[in-house]
C-alpha cells in the first residue's frame, strides 16, 4: 500500500481506503479500480491524496500517450507566446505577494493591476484559453500558478456574464488573490506528500481568513476582500468556514468557488494532457450543480460547452463525431453527427464523450 497525492494517480490504481472529503462524506469507497472520470471526482471534492494497493489493475488506457488534440496546442504559436506571457505574470505575481509576505508591505494594487496580468492585454487573444491552460499542466502546479490560471477563468467567466469592464476586472483580481492565504501556510503542510493529520487539514482549511486578513489593510474593494474570505462557501451551506448559503456568499466569491474547483480537476490530470470538458460538465451534473449558484453554473458550463460547438470527439464506444447540438437540459450530452447520422446523446445514457480528437 502506498499514498499517492490525487495528481499522480493513474487509472488502473485501486483504493486501498475508504475516501472522504472534508465533511467525512463517502466519495470513493475502498477496492475500486480507478478511472479518468473517478480520479476527476476526486480533484472536484479537494480529496490530496489516497491510499492505493501496491498492485495495479489492467485497464485499457488508450490515452496514456499524448493526445493529438493537446499536440497541436502545444505546437501552436499562439501557444508558446501564451506560455511565455504566463511565465512572465506568475513571476510578477510572486514578486507583489512576497513583498507581502516577506517586507510585511501592504499588497502593491496599483502593480497587481497594472503589471501582472499583460497575459489580458488587449490585442491578445486567445482562440480557447481554456485549451491553453490545459496544456500548461506539465510546467508547474504550485499556488501562484494555481491562481493564475484562477483569474484567467475568472476573467473569461465574467465576461460570459456580461460583467461591465469594472466588474470583469474585480472577479480577475478576486481570482488571483482567492488561495494568497495558502502562502502562510507551512510547506511541510502545503506540499506533503502524505495525508494530512485532522489538525494539519484544520491549519490549511484557515487559508481563507490568513489571505483575508493579508490583505484588509490594503484598498482592494470590499468585494474582493470578500471573495477571498468566502471562496469555500458553497450555495448548499457545505463548505467552509463559516457554512453560509445562497445570498450570504458575496458574488465573486461565488464565480471563483466555480473557477476553482474548475481548475482543480483539470490539474489532476498532468499525465494525459487536456480534460475533455464534457466529463468535467457530466462531474458538476451529477455530483453537485445545487453547491453552486445555479445563475453562475449553467452560464459557465453552458459556454464551456459552446467552445466546444463542431469540435470532432469520439465517444466511449469509439465511435467519431462532430458535435452540432448543445442540449442546454443535458449539456455533458450533445447531439452528434456520425457518418451513420444525428445520434442525441442525452436518449443515449450508456454513452458519453471520452475525447476531443
Ligand atoms: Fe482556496
Ligand atoms: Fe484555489
Amino acid at each position: 500500500m502506498k499514498r499517492v497525492k490525487t495528481s499522480d494517480l493513474l487509472p488502473g490504481m485501486i483504493t486501498a481506503e475508504d475516501v472522504l472529503n472534508y465533511n467525512n462524506q463517502l466519495i470513493l469507497p475502498k477496492g475500486l479500480i480507478l478511472t479518468d472520470k473517478t480520479i476527476t471526482k476526486l480533484a472536484f471534492y479537494s480529496v490530496i491524496s489516497v491510499k492505493v494497493e501496491d498492485s495495479v489493475a489492467n485497464v485499457n488506457e488508450k490515452n496514456l500517450d499524448e493526445p493529438t488534440y493537446a499536440e497541436k496546442i502545444r505546437q501552436s504559436p499562439e501557444f508558446i507566446k501564451f506560455r511565455d506571457e504566463f511565465r512572465q505574470d506568475v513571476d510578477s505575481f510572486k514578486q507583489v505577494v512576497n513583498d507581502v509576505v516577506e517586507k510585511g508591505a501592504p499588497l502593491n494594487v496599483d502593480r497587481l493591476m497594472n503589471h501582472t496580468l499583460n497575459i489580458l492585454e488587449p490585442g491578445w487573444t486567445s482562440p480557447n484559453i481554456f485549451d491553453m491552460l490545459h496544456s500548461m499542466r506539465e510546467y508547474d502546479d504550485a499556488t501562484y500558478v494555481h491562481c493564475m490560471n484562477v483569474a484567467l477563468i475568472c476573467n473569461v467567466f465574467a465576461r460570459w456574464l456580461h460583467l461591465s469592464e469594472e466588474e470583469i476586472r474585480t472577479a480577475t483580481i478576486s481570482g488571483l488573490l482567492h488561495d494568497i492565504g495558502k502562502t502562510q501556510i507551512p510547506d511541510s503542510i502545503i506540499k506533503k506528500p502524505g495525508k494530512l493529520t485532522e489538525e494539519e487539514y484544520s491549519i490549511v482549511k484557515t487559508h481563507p481568513q490568513v489571505g483575508h486578513q493579508m490583505l484588509a489593510s490594503s484598498a482592494l474593494p470590499k468585494s474582493i476582500l470578500n471573495a477571498v474570505l468566502l471562496h469555500h462557501e458553497k450555495c448548499d451551506g457545505s463548505g467552509y468556514p463559516f457554512g453560509f448559503s445562497g445570498d450570504q456568499i458575496d458574488p465573486y466569491a461565488k464565480i471563483v468557488s466555480i473557477a476553482d474547483v474548475y481548475d482543480a480537476m483539470t490539474s489532476a490530470r498532468i499525465y494525459r494532457g487536456p480534460l475533455c470538458p464534457f466529463k468535467a460538465i457530466a462531474l458538476f451534473e451529477s455530483e453537485g450543480l445545487q453547491k453552486y449558484d445555479t445563475k453562475y453554473i449553467l452560464t459557465f458550463l453552458e459556454n464551456v460547452v459552446n467552445t466546444y460547438l463542431l469540435n470532432t470527439i469520439r465517444l466511449n464506444n469509439g465511435v467519431t463525431g462532430k458535435i452540432v447540438y448543445i442540449n442546454k437540459n443535458h449539456l455533458s450530452s450533445p447531439t452528434i453527427q456520425t457518418d451513420h447520422g444525428f445520434l442525441d446523446l442525452s436518449a443515449h445514457p450508456e454513452l458519453y464523450i471520452e475525447d476531443i480528437v
